[in-house]
């Protein structure tokens, strides 16, 4: 029986679990594959460091060893940021390597070229690892290519700051606690940063633009907030509303244009985001023919996102891999409200309501509902406060002024 060589670039959460699996689930893979499946080599950064791999196995700093393998068919990429992870890939498909990525970062800005590149060499990518860990998000997108037009598409994207923002509701657990315990968990980012402040949930957002309109906004153009400004406090009053905090992701195309965000957003109970605890990601695809769809699952960690590796494996050495990136969906066929009304919660940091508007006259309101322009104007005349969009019905028998009146 012939055999997959596979390269594993990177031996940390994920490429660890990787090679764990490709061990544990030999017998799976064969009876799938027809073959069996070999680590070829590891790539690291520091090769000195202890590591359970087996005698045999090439472990090194050095990418042109891996290059120089006589034989080799798949290279899975698990490491840190955009460069050399991109510049590693762009060789493995010129070597004719089917590749695999979990690296979102170096995905969003160059998985349009790789996709290329591949398809000049005949060659497969997979993408899956890259968005929502082991929720088969892309694969579900990519199904519904082919003669539905998705419209829209909205979720919780990142593991760690909505295990951050539940540990802090739930359990009073601090900010930096919880994010130490997502590190720990190997949830988190080398550098969280990119989970705190919202740039990981914003490269997985684009990757999913760019599969589901064949296209990405301007990234200027994406506002991007993370979850750092959250006080305690702000949490508690929330929570007395009915409220929970979620960093949200958006994507939708409206008139040939593409609209996006990550940000704070509160959720009541009436809509589904607001059950999706801890480490679960959801994403939630809307579509013309089919309606919406709501996918819901670990969206990190090490099994959840080996579990998106390994299928895409599969696909890639079997030859049905992820080949749809530039769908191209033409554009414009739903016209979106422009004066649809939103509703947002207005509070200072002690999560105390704030008492002001933008009419001349003082007055007490807690929840205004206006259209996007109102609330830009409301956002630029109270710069102090911080302001949230709310999703869901709220139960609650608050003031409700409708500023755009
Ligand atoms: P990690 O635990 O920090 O491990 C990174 C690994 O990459 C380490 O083994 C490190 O080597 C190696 N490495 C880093 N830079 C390198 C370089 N320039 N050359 C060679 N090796 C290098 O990271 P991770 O959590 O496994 O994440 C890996 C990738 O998967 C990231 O792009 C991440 O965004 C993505 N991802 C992670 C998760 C998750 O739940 N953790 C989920 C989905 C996607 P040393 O061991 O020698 O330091
Ligand atoms: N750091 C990422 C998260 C890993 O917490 O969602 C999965 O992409």
């Amino acid at each position: 029986m012939s055999t997959i060589k596979v390269a594993i670039l990177g031996f940390g959460t994920v490429g660890e679990g990787v090679y764990k699996t490709i061990q544990s689930h030999q017998e799976k893979l064969k009876g799938v594959l027809g073959k069996s499946v070999e680590v070829a080599a590891v790539l690291v950064k520091n090769k000195h460091k202890k590591r359970d791999i087996n005698e045999g196995i090439l472990v090194t700093e050095d990418f042109e060893e891996i290059l120089n393998l006589k034989e080799l068919d798949v290279v899975v990429e698990a490491i840190v940021g955009e460069n050399p992870a991109f510049s590693y890939l762009e060789k493995a498909i010129q070597k004719g390597c089917h590749i695999i990525t979990a690296n979102k970062e170096m995905f969003a800005l160059h998985g349009t070229t790789l996709q290329k590149l591949a398809d000049e060499h005949q060659v497969s990518v997979g993408f899956e690892a890259t968005v929502a860990g082991g929720v088969p998000v892309i694969q579900t997108v990519q199904q519904l290519l082919n003669i539905n037009q998705i419209i829209k598409m909205e979720g919780i994207l990142n593991g760690t700051s909505n295990y951050i923002l539940t540990e802090m509701r739930a359990n009073q657990v601090s900010f930096s606690e919880a994010l130490e315990a997502a590190q720990v968990k190997g949830y988190a980012e080398a550098d969280p940063t990119n989970d705190v402040e919202g740039y990981d949930a914003f490269y997985k957002l684009m990757i999913l633009s760019e599969i589901a309109f064949g296209e990405k906004p301007d990234w200027s153009n994406v506002p991007r907030e993370g979850i750092t400004e959250i006080t305690p406090e702000q949490i508690k009053e929330a929570e007395k509303l009915g409220l929970r905090f979620k960093l949200i992701a958006s994507i939708e195309q409206s008139q040939g244009e593409i609209k996006g965000y990550v940000r704070p957003t509160l959720v009541s109970e009436s809509h589904p985001l607001y059950h999706i605890e801890g480490v679960e990601n959801s994403v939630s695809i809307e579509a013309d023919i089919v309606g919406r769809i709501t996918l819901q699952g670990p969206g990190a960690g090490m099994l959840p996102t080996t579990s998106a590796v390994i299928e895409d494996l599969i696909h890639v050495v079997l030859g049905n891999g992820q080949q749809a990136i530039f769908s191209g969906v033409p554009s414009g066929l739903l016209k979106q409200d422009e004066k649809q009304q939103q509703k947002w919660l207005i509070m200072n940091k002690n999560g105390v309501l704030l008492t002001s508007s933008s009419s001349a006259q003082k007055e007490s309101h807690v929840l205004v509902k206006a259209d996007e322009p109102t609330i830009h104007t409301l956002r630029d005349d109270n710069k102090q406060a911080s302001f949230f969009q709310v999703l869901g019905e709220m139960k609650s028998n608050l003031f409700v002024r409708n500023d755009s009146a």
